[in-house]
């Protein structure tokens, strides 16, 4: 894989459109992108207890994160060492995984506990018979795997968010939500969207009226962004048309929208944040998963504070879908490949191809031994 990307956006065209409609080129991404990236694939409270764990996939491969008898967390691909059948479904408590082939038990730090009728095999060294390990970190309600072992830490991945975000106490949130969505298009231009702030004006016309435009920015970081849209007037009210928070003299002043590269978002506003997480199901079809936190998502009215949140939030996901499906169709005319940007308003969208770029045409990556 190999494509011309400008160092300088004044100079520089967009993806080619073949990244986007061909499906060799996603199975690059999962092999470039997002096996070398940290994957959000859960919360800390699903792996509460000792034994506590849960299965996920992560761009193609099966991983299971369990919280051991020693209190760590850890997290492993979910193949069995004999002929790769899963050691674990779905989610529960175990004190151990017995594979669901031929029962292979193993403890739930990862070494083989029982082989069973194996005594005839010659050369079986069960301690390099663990299961393969994966990387978990965690930052606050969020866990996070990553399949490079030679990636950058989540910590560096982050940067600043963690310290920039601190005042909102997203550690003490409580998982209130989740909701999917299916979209007819490819991940990436459902990222691109969200990265620019300059179709908010004829794709969210409610929207606009709510948002000081001219002031909306986006700051790019190693890898990530920050959209910055001060709200109008004096309440405070928020992508999540939520009001019933009134910033305090401690309070971070506005809304913060994150995004990881390559496939989260994070939306932080007072009391509340969510996550968007952006699925590529096939080159041409993406799910993106929504799940809300709150302060008080133990308070009685916080059910229908959540309504309101998620009301307005579905007219913009609606408008935003509406306009990314057409993209895609255009994606796929004949007569387009690539198009520019403009330097005022999608930094963040050519920010995020500079990193497809690095990831997919850089040819120094690991393979996992
Ligand atoms: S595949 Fe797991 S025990 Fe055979
Ligand atoms: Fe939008």
């Amino acid at each position: 894989m190999d494509f011309s990307f400008n160092a300088r956006i004044e100079h520089a065209y967009t993806l080619p459109s073949a990244l986007y409609t061909d499906p060799a080129c996603l199975a690059l991404e999962r092999e470039r992108v997002f096996h070398r990236t940290w994957q959000l694939v859960g919360r800390t409270e699903q792996v509460a207890r000792i034994g506590d764990y849960f299965t996920v996939d992560v761009a193609g491969e099966p991983v299971v994160v369990a919280r051991g008898a020693d209190d760590q967390v850890r997290a492993f691909y979910n193949v069995c060492r004999h002929r790769a059948g899963p050691v674990a479904l779905e989610q529960g408590n175990r004190q151990t995984f017995v594979c669901y082939y031929h029962g292979w038990t193993y403890n739930l730090d990862g070494s083989l506990r029982h082989a069973p009728e194996f005594e005839e095999v010659q050369d079986v060294d069960r301690r390099a018979m663990a299961l393969r390990p994966v990387r978990v970190e965690s930052w606050g309600p969020l866990l996070f795997v990553n399949l490079d072992p030679d990636a950058p830490s989540l910590t560096e991945f982050l940067g600043d968010i963690p310290q920039r975000t601190a005042g909102h106490r997203i550690g003490e949130m409580r998982w209130a939500l989740r909701k999917d969505y299916e979209i007819a298009c490819n991940w990436k231009v459902y990222v691109d969207n969200y990265l620019e702030g300059y179709h908010i004006p004829v794709v969210h016309p409610g929207l606009y009226r709510e948002i000081d435009y001219d002031a909306y920015r986006v700051e790019t970081f190693r890898y990530s962004s920050l959209q910055h849209s001060p709200i109008r007037g004096a309440e405070s009210r928020g992508y999540g048309g939520e009001r019933r928070y009134q910033p305090g003299p401690d309070d971070p002043p506005d809304a913060q929208y994150y995004w990881v590269f390559p496939n989260l978002m994070l939306n932080i506003y007072l009391g509340q944040m969510s996550t968007n997480l952006v699925v590529p199901l096939s080159h041409d079809r993406t799910l993106t998963i929504f799940e809300w936190y709150f302060l008080d998502a133990d308070v009685p009215e916080t059910r229908q504070k959540i309504d309101q949140v998620v009301k307005f939030g579905d007219e913009i996901q609606d408008e935003d879908i509406f306009i990314c499906e057409h993209v895609q169709r255009g994606l796929n005319s004949r007569s387009y490949d690539r198009g520019r940007y403009s330097v005022k308003r999608e930094n963040g969208v050519y920010h995020f191809h500079a990193l497809v770029h690095e990831f997919l045409c850089s040819h120094v990556h690991t393979l996992e031994r």
